[in-house]
C-alpha cells in the first residue's frame, strides 16, 4: 500500500504573513482529521520563507513536511544566486520539487539537466518531486505517454530505475495547470498506470511502491475522485493550496480514503 504525498507548491507566492497564516491555519484545520496521520502533508514555501516555514512546523501539532521548489547542481561556490541540497537540508527541507514545467519552459530546463538534479538530490538523501508533464499540443496529438516516458527515461538512465524508490513523481499535465481545466479522474488513471506500466518494465518492485502524484487545477471538489483511483497517490497542488481551508479539504480527501 503506498502512503498517498499530498504537497502545496507556492510557487512565487506568500510573505512573512501570509506563511504564518497558512501553516498555522492548515494545522488547525487538520487537527482531528481521522486518517491524516496515513498521508504525507508537505508544503513548498518559496526558499525565502524556509526558515520561517521550519519553525511553525516545529510548533504545528500536525506533522507538516517542509519541500521546496528547486535546488542547485553544485554544493557550494561561485554560484551567484544558487541554493545547494545541503542548504534546504539545514532548514529542514526534504522534499523537493523538480522539473515542474514553469522550470523546464521559463529556465529552459531539459530532461537532462533536471535528472542531473534528481541524481544529486538522492545523493544527499532528499527526495525529489519528480514533475513530467505533456503540453496541451502533445495531448492533442496522441504523444502524451511518449512525452512521459521520455523524461522518466531521462531519469533512469542517469541513475538507474532503482533510485526511483523513495522519490515521488508528479504527473502534471501543462494544460491543467492553474487553468481550472483538470484532467478527468478516469484519463488521469488512465495515464497513471501507463507511467507505472513504464517503470514496471525496468523493475516491477520499483514500479509497485513509487508514488505517483496527479497535479494540476485539483481542488476539494475534485480531489477524492483522484484520490480514489488505484494508481493516484495523492496531488501536487498549486492555487488551492495557498488558501488553508482548501488545501485541508484535498489532504482531507486523502485521509478519508485512508480510514
Ligand atoms: P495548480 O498548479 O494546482 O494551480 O493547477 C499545480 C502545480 O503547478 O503544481
Amino acid at each position: 500500500m503506498r502512503r498517498p504525498v499530498v504537497m502545496g507548491n507556492w510557487k512565487l507566492n506568500g510573505s512573512k504573513e501570509m506563511v504564518s497564516n497558512l501553516i498555522k491555519g492548515l494545522d488547525a484545520e487538520l487537527s482531528n482529521v481521522e486518517g491524516v496521520e496515513k498521508v504525507t502533508v508537505a508544503v513548498a514555501p518559496p526558499v525565502m520563507y524556509l526558515d520561517l516555514a521550519e519553525k511553525l512546523i516545529a510548533e504545528a501539532k500536525n506533522d507538516i513536511v517542509l519541500g521546496s521548489q528547486n535546488v542547485d547542481l553544485n554544493s557550494n561556490g561561485a554560484y551567484t544566486g544558487d541554493i545547494s541540497p545541503d542548504m534546504l537540508k539545514d532548514f529542514g527541507a526534504s522534499h523537493i520539487i523538480i522539473g515542474h514545467s514553469e522550470r523546464r519552459d521559463y529556465h529552459n530546463e531539459s530532461d537532462e539537466f533536471i535528472a542531473k538534479k534528481f541524481a544529486f538530490l538522492k545523493e544527499k538523501g532528499l527526495t525529489p518531486v519528480f514533475c513530467i508533464g505533456e503540453s496541451e499540443a502533445q495531448n492533442e496529438a496522441g504523444e502524451t505517454v511518449a512525452v512521459l516516458t521520455r523524461q522518466v527515461n531521462a531519469v533512469i538512465d542517469a541513475v538507474g530505475v532503482e533510485a526511483l524508490e523513495g522519490a515521488v513523481i508528479a504527473y502534471e499535465p501543462i494544460w491543467a495547470i492553474g487553468t481550472g481545466k483538470a484532467a478527468t479522474a478516469d484519463d488521469a488513471q488512465a495515464t497513471h498506470a501507463a507511467i507505472r506500466a513504464h517503470i514496471a518494465s525496468f523493475s516491477a518492485d520499483v514500479a509497485e511502491k513509487v508514488v505517483i502524484q496527479y497535479g494540476g487545477s485539483v481542488k476539494p471538489e475534485n480531489a477524492e475522485a483522484y484520490f480514489a483511483q488505484p494508481d493516484i497517490d495523492g496531488a501536487l497542488v498549486g492555487g488551492a493550496a495557498l488558501d488553508a481551508a482548501s488545501f485541508a479539504g484535498i489532504v482531507k480527501a486523502a485521509a478519508d480514503l485512508q480510514k
